[in-house]
């Protein structure tokens, strides 16, 4: 049944000319939380291949301006305001985020999104620990560059971290949900934390420095799709 599911949505995507069957967990979480609008300036963080940024592109439109970033090249999209930048989200610093999408530097975004996953290793804990680094990472960088009211989608991998991940989330947004699109596999853990409403009033919290929890994490511990 799993597989009959993947190849659906994988087909779906092909008809439609959508680069990745990702496309339709994005667009579920869009059509329940009305989380795009036209004119949006958004940020796509772990954006390769791109079928996030399409979807995105379709429903900003031309006035809208969304930047991907991704490890990988991403082939280009089509559309003066779609931007791309290659580089690990740790390194890239923020004036370049905004430069490089030819934004002013006082400008922040209204949605930022991740779709970011650790290269799986098969072991839940190692998997779980790795994703809530890239999750910390997001909202690191969503500090800054997220506006007042703006919103935030993040991918997760559930494990024990994951409710003090919602419960920080919870303090700086009006409106927070986890939600698992019908598109996600049947055998994988990966969950979407959905704020809404970014509040001005609330520092976004990271977690404390771990004391003998998961050993360092190799160099490349976040390539992955
Ligand atoms: C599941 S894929 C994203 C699929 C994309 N949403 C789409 O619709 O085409 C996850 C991506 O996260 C990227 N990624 C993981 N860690 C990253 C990091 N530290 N900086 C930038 N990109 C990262 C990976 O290279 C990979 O392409």
């Amino acid at each position: 049944m799993a597989r009959e599911l993947h190849d659906h949505w994988f087909k779906e995507a092909k008809r439609e000319g959508y680069r990745s069957r990702a496309i339709y967990k994005l667009r579920e979480i869009d059509q329940k939380r009305k989380l795009l609008s036209p004119g949006d300036v958004v940020l796509d963080c772990g954006c390769a291949p791109g079928s996030w940024m399409q979807y995105v592109g379709e429903r900003i439109g031309d006035r809208g301006v969304a930047i991907g970033v991704d490890l990988l090249d991403v082939t280009p999209l089509p559309g003066g305001n779609m931007h791309l930048l290659t580089g690990d989200l740790r390194e890239v610093d923020d004036a370049l985020i905004l430069e490089h999408a030819g934004l002013d530097p006082t400008r922040r975004f209204d949605v930022v999104l991740s779709d970011m996953a650790p290269n799986t290793t098969g072991h839940r804990d190692t998997d779980h620990h790795r994703s809530m680094g890239l999750c910390d990472l997001v909202l690191q960088r969503t500090g800054p560059l997220l506006r007042s009211g703006g919103h935030l989608v993040m991918k997760a991998f559930e494990g024990t971290n994951f409710q003090d991940l919602v419960r920080r989330v919870h303090l700086c947004f009006d409106e927070v949900r986890t939600m698992r699109p019908v598109a996600s596999r049947s055998v994988s853990r990966e969950m979407f934390v959905v704020a809404m409403h970014r509040r001005d009033d609330a520092e976004i919290t990271l977690p404390p420095p771990p004391s003998g929890g998961p050993p360092p994490v190799p160099e490349d511990w976040s390539v992955g799709r």
